[in-house]
């Protein structure tokens, strides 16, 4: 058997994820959890749709409390989001795992996930499914902490109010936004569920 090694170490002991970046993505997904939650409960106060959150969902349990919880996850977020996103930048890494994306590399990517022919062999490796997935949900925590800010701070950011199309438009944009985020991670945990290997790399880094 031929066993693939680098001069540095064996290929099973290679770290696919250096441990800044594990922990930026677990503290992430708890601030995720709190926000979320914690958001639905502040919904509840004054819905903009013609429904609730159930209560067994939310966090906080009154308005007040919920507000407590979104404000002190808020810092986790937008603290650790910068912390990934200047990183990435900085390391160069946004650029050599995100890009390039091309439409035709997308489409070849889409066709070959639907028939379940899509390699997972190098975990190092981001198809671009996946590239498109990860920097559409970069830019949409971008979008959250700016709309949030519209919403908590509207009179101190007139330059964003105006961009969201006023502070009843930014709240719109918030919820949408926290929709995409949901939507992002129901799909992101059943991939993770059908290559649990993943898994393993994101919590150990190999
Ligand atoms: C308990 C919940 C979560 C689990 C089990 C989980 C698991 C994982 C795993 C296994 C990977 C590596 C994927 C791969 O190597 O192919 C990953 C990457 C990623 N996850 Fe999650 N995740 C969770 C929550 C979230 C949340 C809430 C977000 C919200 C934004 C998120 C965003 C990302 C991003 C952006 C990446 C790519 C990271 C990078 O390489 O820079 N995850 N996740």
């Amino acid at each position: 058997m031929a066993l693939h090694t680098t001069p540095l170490l064996p290929a099973g002991q290679q770290n696919i994820h250096a441990l800044w970046l594990r922990l930026a993505h677990w503290i992430n997904a708890l601030a995720i959890l709190i926000m979320v939650t914690s958001g639905w409960q502040i919904y509840n106060a004054s819905p903009l749709f013609d429904f609730e959150f159930s209560k067994t969902i939310t966090l906080g349990g009154w308005l007040g409390g919920a507000i407590q919880w979104h404000f002190a996850g808020m810092w986790l977020f937008g603290i650790n989001g910068l912390f990934y996103l200047l990183m990435n930048v900085a390391t160069g890494r946004l650029q050599k795992k995100f890009f390039p994306v091309t439409p035709r590399a997308l489409w070849d990517d889409l066709l070959a996930a639907v028939k379940g022919k899509l390699a997972h062999n190098d975990l190092r490796h981001y198809n671009t499914v996946q590239r498109v997935a990860y920097l559409f949900v970069m830019a949409d925590g971008v979008l959250l902490v700016v709309s949030g800010l519209v919403v908590w701070k509207s009179v101190q950011f007139p330059l964003l109010r105006t961009l969201m199309g006023g502070f009843d438009a930014a709240r719109y944009v918030h919820f949408f936004a926290m929709s995409a985020m949901v939507g992002f991670v129901a799909v992101h945990l059943i991939m993770v569920m059908l290559v649990p290997r993943t898994l393993l790399a994101m919590l150990r880094g190999r």
